[in-house]
């Protein structure tokens, strides 16, 4: 898109992942489901980050968070603001100015009400009327901050998640599948939201396997395969024939499109 600036807000460079494992009970190994990653946001920009499932989308964005699990083994160079992402900044920056809409609502916190859960890291003495009116622009009653997590729909969740990663302040919004199921006119909703949160001038990764929709708001895609990066190109090269997209991976992923020509002998190799 047109007036986006270029001062890269995130870098991700070399980026791999593994996990030890115990087989047979006391042979350990070490499986690597993320090899070689590379992703860069910048200020203002939308980067979708694309992939079948089980290719490694969510691990990139804990990796960013710093909320991996204790077992993994990290390498690799994170850049946030041109700093290198320690552990440390990272937890001082997580739901910060680095905001996370996970993919999953047991993210939630089972015991606490979701009005409460949205306030945390608000002013304390604004947070109750930040709260509410968030609710509101999210389509949520005043009155549902009272209720607990199973009180609520799974659509109303989502929408509380997405609550809580609005924070003034924010410079980095990770988005790890906001629309799983979602009926048009919520999904639509959410890429605006997406939208304005670039508009106001953060980097936005959306992770999702819909790439029709991430295409609405998107200025590039980043192609994940088996834990690693594929191809990074401007949202508007997945057009027509994807002839200008650069690597035959991503031409035939864009061709196996219901929209497209539907290359059904890919879809079941590859997109499973
Ligand atoms: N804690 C873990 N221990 C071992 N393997 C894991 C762990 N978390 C994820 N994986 C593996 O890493 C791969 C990528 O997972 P994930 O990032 O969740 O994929 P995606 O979000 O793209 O669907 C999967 O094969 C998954 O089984
Ligand atoms: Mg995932």
């Amino acid at each position: 898109m047109s007036n986006v600036q270029t001062k890269p807000l995130l870098q991700v460079d070399h980026l791999s992942i593994g996990f030890s494992q115990y087989v047979k009970g006391t042979q350990k190994r070490i499986i690597h489901p993320i090899a070689d990653m590379h992703v860069e946001i910048n200020e203002g920009e939308i980067v979708a980050v694309v992939g079948a499932s089980g290719s490694g989308k969510s691990l990139l964005a804990h990796a960013v968070l710093g909320i991996l699990p204790s077992n993994a083994i990290f390498s690799g160079k994170m850049l946030y603001r041109g700093e290198e992402l320690t552990p440390a900044r990272m937890e001082k920056l997580r739901g910060r100015e680095i905001s996370f809409i996970p993919q999953s609502v047991n993210y939630l916190d089972p015991l606490m009400r979701v009005g409460r859960q949205v306030q945390i890291g608000l002013d304390p003495r604004t947070a109750r009327a930040q709260q509410e009116k968030l609710f509101l622009q999210y389509g949520l009653q005043k009155n549902d901050g009272r209720l607990f997590p199973f009180e609520l729909s799974g659509g109303m969740l989502r929408r509380v998640l997405f609550a809580t990663s609005v924070r003034e302040g924010v410079r980095l919004v990770i988005a790890d599948e906001p629309t799983p199921g979602i009926h048009p006119q919520a999904l639509s909703e959410i890429l605006r939201q997406l939208k304005q949160f670039a508009e106001d001038g953060a980097g936005v990764m959306l992770i999702t396997h819909d790439i029709i929709s991430a295409l609405e708001i998107a200025d590039r895609v980043a192609v994940i395969k088996d834990g690693a990066t594929v191809e990074i190109s401007e949202a508007s090269a997945f057009e027509g024939n994807g002839e200008r997209l650069k690597t035959e991976y991503t031409q035939r992923l864009w061709r196996a499109l219901p929209q497209n020509d539907f290359d059904l002998e890919f879809k079941r190799e590859a997109v499973r």
